[in-house]
C-alpha cells in the first residue's frame, strides 16, 4: 500500500518505518517522504534511503491552513499515496483534511492517551509523577491527539530520569511499535468500531 509519512524533524519514527518496509513483505510501501520545512533532518535520511521526498514549506502558507493542505493534497496524490503516517510532524490539520483521510491517517504520539495529550510529554509526566509513561499509535481525528488507539507501550519512570532519558526509553518503544501498528493497517487488518480500534489476526 503506497504510504507517505509526513516530518516536520529529525525523522527517527520515519527512519523506523522505512527501515520495516524495507521488508518487500512489509505491506505498506514508503512511497513519499513530505516535510512542511525544508530544514527537516528527516529529508536527507529518505533521500538517502532512495525515498521521493517532497517539501511543502507551511511558511509560505501562514495563516492558510486550506492552501497549505490542498498543496499537501496535490503531492499525496501525484504520488498515488492511500495511507498517511504522521511522524513528528508539527502542524495541526484541518476537519476537511482529517475526514478526507479518515481512518487512513494515522499519529504516533509520545504519551499514554488520553493522557497527556499535546507538547512537552515528557515533562509534564515526570512533574505529573506517575510510574508509568509510554507511546501511542492512534487513528486521527479531529480533536489533536484523538482518535482510535491501535497499539501502546508503557515503560517506566525510574528515579532520577529527566526529559531526555525518560524520552529516550519512551522513543525506542515508538521506534518498535508504529511500524508494527502501521503494518496492521495496510494489511487492512483494522476495524473501527466507533471510538475503538479493533485488530483483527492475520489472514481472519
Ligand atoms: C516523537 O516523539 C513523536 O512521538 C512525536 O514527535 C517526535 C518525533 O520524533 N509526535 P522523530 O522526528 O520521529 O524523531
Amino acid at each position: 500500500v503506497p504510504t507517505a509519512v509526513l516530518i516536520s524533524g529529525r525523522g527517527s519514527n520515519m527512519a523506523a518505518l522505512l527501515d520495516a518496509a524495507a521488508d518487500p513483505a512489509y505491506p505498506a510501501r514508503i512511497a513519499l517522504v513530505l516535510s512542511n520545512r525544508a530544514d527537516a533532518g528527516g529529508l536527507e535520511r529518505a533521500r538517502a534511503a532512495g525515498i521521493p521526498t517532497a517539501v511543502v514549506e507551511s511558511r509560505a502558507f501562514k495563516g492558510d491552513r486550506a492552501g497549505f493542505e490542498v498543496a499537501m493534497e496535490a503531492m499525496l496524490a501525484e504520488h498515488g499515496i492511500e495511507l498517511v503516517a504522521l511522524a513528528g510532524f508539527m502542524r495541526v490539520l484541518t476537519e476537511g483534511f482529517v475526514g478526507r483521510w479518515q481512518d487512513r491517517l494515522v499519529n504516533i504520539h509520545p504519551s499514554l492517551l488520553p493522557s497527556f495529550k499535546g507538547l512537552d510529554t515528557h515533562a509534564r509526566a515526570l512533574a505529573a509523577g506517575v510510574r508509568l509513561h509510554g507511546c501511542t499509535v492512534h487513528l486521527v481525528r479531529h480533536g489533536v491527539d484523538e482518535g482510535p488507539i491501535l497499539a501502546q507501550a508503557a515503560v517506566p519512570v525510574l528515579a532520577g530520569d529527566t526529559e531526555a532519558t525518560l524520552g529516550a526509553r519512551v522513543l525506542a518503544e515508538e521506534h518498535r511499535i508504529y511500524p508494527a501498528a502501521l503494518a496492521w493497517l495496510a494489511a487492512g487488518r483494522v476495524r473501527v468500531a466507533g471510538e475503538i480500534a479493533h485488530v483483527e489476526a492475520p489472514g481472519a
